[in-house]
């Protein structure tokens, strides 16, 4: 099937890393539109994707944006809706797969008649998003997508009760190959000793620096915790979110914290790292959409707290696949720490049997072939 993939970001969030699994199978005809250049459209050329940076314009539709903002943005995009709708025209379908993407995405398919998949990688609720914003997105995908793929049920309830039409919603789970996540003792022994971790427990955080994926929970917790509680945060500020780095290392000061934390920045050798940590933890204050560090983390054998909201709940059974803890709550945190570090054998337990359970739940193999039923059924519905 020939598809027109369109994303907002040139960086790679986890609804970008997403995209690359689900265009992989239709790499020999898909083109992947970016309305921003970066290192996705790098990773993706890796793979063998044909991708075009469609504008290096800014949108300047941001999460909280009032409703004359949006407008007077969307009205400055009518040149590039024209040119997608004219690249769409080769293409049998366009997927959105981000909310900017949507807004030209949707008007596109409409000029070019082309059928509009939205893939909501959000929670459409207050936590994350104005009202005007919610309601844009809504709307749109209500008028012109024939689907809507929702990362979780979570997302798809938000998206419902914001006014989404539930019968053209889909659930599909990101999808991860497993043996990819698996790794040698010695290169868990190698990646400790560079990072001079030996004899700590280490907990790890993946994410991007940004105030709702709570590190600070994380490192008010630390100060609660055993001296020999270290943690490593992977990740940076990918949406401008400097002050908050600001914030983070000033609070590292404050809670003397400096010799048991490490930043490591953005790196593309999540598996090797997370392997390396004794415990993986996930801390968002608001409701997570989805949570691919969590599944990461489970595929890598290594135990998961993660704060109980969103699509994480769909994850992580708790006591039997991993921890859940109330968001936002650094003491339940540090307790959860604690008793993984004080029972290593009933954490290990509980992270094997969520590396089984993940490695059935979310196989990539799964999701693209439910991914690709969904996609002829859009397809034949407007052809049949
Ligand atoms: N990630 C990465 N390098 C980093 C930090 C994160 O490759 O330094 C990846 C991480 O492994 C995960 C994705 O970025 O696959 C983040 O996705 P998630 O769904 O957890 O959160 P998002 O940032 O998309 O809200
Ligand atoms: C978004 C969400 C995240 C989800 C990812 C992939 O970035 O914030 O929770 O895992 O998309 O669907």
């Amino acid at each position: 099937m020939k598809i027109l993939f369109l994303d907002q970001s040139g960086k790679l969030g986890g609804a970008e890393l997403c995209l690359i699994d689900i265009a992989k199978p239709y790499r020999e005809d898909c083109l992947v539109g970016l309305l921003a250049d970066g290192s996705f459209k790098d990773l993706l050329e890796q793979q063998q994707i044909t991708v075009k940076v469609l504008t290096t314009q800014s949108i300047q539709v941001r999460k909280d944006s009032s409703l004359i903002q949006s407008l007077s943005s969307i009205s400055s995009l009518v040149p590039l809706i024209g040119r997608i709708a004219k690249i769409a025209r080769d293409y049998e379908l366009i997927y959105a797969n981000t909310q900017k993407a949507l807004v030209v995405g949707a008007l596109a398919s409409f000029l070019s008649r082309r059928p509009l998949v939205y893939h909501l990688h959000d929670i459409l609720s207050a936590d994350h998003f104005s009202q005007t914003n919610r309601r844009v997105a809504v709307t749109l995908a209500n008028r012109f997508a024939s689907l809507v793929i929702a990362n979780s049920k979570a997302t798809q309830t938000a998206f419902v009760e914001a006014g989404g039409r539930s019968e053209i919603t889909e659930v599909v789970y990101n999808g991860f190959e497993p043996e990819s996540y698996l790794t040698q003792e010695a290169d868990i022994n190698q990646v400790r000793q560079k990072l001079r971790l030996d004899g700590r427990f280490v907990v790890g955080h993946f994410s991007r620096l940004s105030p709702w994926k709570g590190q600070h929970i994380l490192l008010e917790a630390l100060a609660h915790c055993p001296r020999d509680v270290t943690a490593i945060f992977v990740g940076e500020a990918l949406f401008g979110e400097q002050d908050y780095v600001e914030q983070l290392h000033k609070q590292v000061a404050e809670l003397r914290l400096e010799k048991r934390v490490r930043f490591l920045g953005f790196r593309s050798d999540i598996v090797p790292l997370m392997a390396a940590c004794d415990l993986v933890a996930h801390t968002s204050t608001s409701p997570e959409p989805f949570g691919r560090v969590i599944v990461e983390a489970m595929l890598c054998g290594r135990p998961v707290v993660a704060a109980e909201a969103g699509g994480a709940v769909e994850l992580v059974e708790n006591g039997k696949t991993g921890c859940l803890i109330p968001p936002g709550n650094p003491q339940k945190l540090a307790e959860a720490i604690a008793s993984c570090r004080n029972q290593p054998e009933q954490a290990a337990i509980i992270a094997r049997n969520a590396q089984i359970q993940a490695s059935q739940r979310f196989h990539l193999r799964a999701t693209n072939q439910q991914v690709s039923q969904l996609l002829c059924r859009v397809a034949t519905s407007l052809t049949g």
